[in-house]
């Protein structure tokens, strides 16, 4: 099985990458599956049930979210109805939505797990803990297994890539949204990226307009940030390649598309 992700899919200009390259992406590496983190895809701060279809029909088959779930209220009307949105898992058992979906193509189910770190974060369940319940309860359908770990410290993330190897298939982060370069096979056979970075705008500050970040560095002041509307795209993200059988990762490459990396897809 194929599988692309797309990492943090910020505002509308991380939508509008999604939906100039997505198609030359499918081209390059034709995909069975595509999953994309998409907590920050309405204006930054979560996701409306408008866009949330507007990147499934783009192409997005199952979207991950993270810290800023809840931002948009309308989440709570749509939630509980979908099979291809799901929250990090390791949030309060009265949170509505789930932490893990499945998704077959040709015969071959793949378990998808969403997970939120709590170091510097607020402390939401052991997420290690989480993980374990739940790759028991996948590995019952397939040895197939994605994991988004949306978490701030490379620590936790590195640790999480570690606690599973060959347990899961892909553990990638998500959430700070700059790209890591470590992109590995673990011993174990568990496809690894520490951040997968983000989708959106490249000249901004993780997406955000610099003028009000700097702005709230040099003074300590409120500041509301805001997506830029116009600017040029970045889009990063992973590929994998896994064995249908034992569910192991075959290949990995990490994908960053920027104006100054022009792409050829
Ligand atoms: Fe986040």
């Amino acid at each position: 099985m194929k599988l692309l992700f797309i990492g943090d899919i910020v505002g509308s200009p991380g939508r509008e990458m999604v939906f100039d390259y997505l198609p030359r992406l499918k081209r390059k590496y034709n995909p069975d599956v595509i999953i994309a983190n998409g907590e920050n895809a309405a204006s930054g701060r979560g996701i409306t049930k408008a866009i949330f279809d507007d990147l499934l029909r783009a192409g997005v088959d199952v979207i991950t979210m993270g810290n800023h779930t809840w931002d948009h209220k309308e989440i709570y009307d749509f939630i509980d109805d979908t099979d291809y949105l799901i929250r990090p898992a390791n949030f309060s058992e009265e949170a509505p939505g789930k932490g893990m979906t499945t998704i077959s193509r040709n015969g071959v189910t793949l378990s998808i797990i969403n997970l939120h770190g709590r170091t510097f974060l607020p402390p939401h369940e052991d997420p290690f803990k989480v993980a374990d319940e739940l790759i028991a309860q996948a590995k019952e359908l397939s040895p197939l297994v994605f994991v988004d770990f949306h978490a701030e410290a490379t620590s936790e993330k590195i640790a999480m890539g570690w606690h599973l190897d060959g347990r899961a298939s892909v553990v990638v982060g998500t959430h700070t949204h700059v790209q890591t370069a470590d992109d590995r096979i673990l011993p174990g056979g568990t496809a690894y990226l520490t951040d997968a970075g983000m989708t959106g705008p490249y000249d901004e500050i993780l997406g955000m307009k610099k003028e009000d970040v700097i702005y709230r560095f040099r003074t300590n002041l409120p500041v509301r940030f805001e997506v830029p509307k116009k600017g040029r795209g970045q889009l990063n993200g992973l590929y994998v390649e896994l064995n249908d059988q034992t569910g192991k990762a075959l290949q990995i490459e990490r994908i960053a598309i920027n104006e100054d990396r022009p792409f050829r897809g």
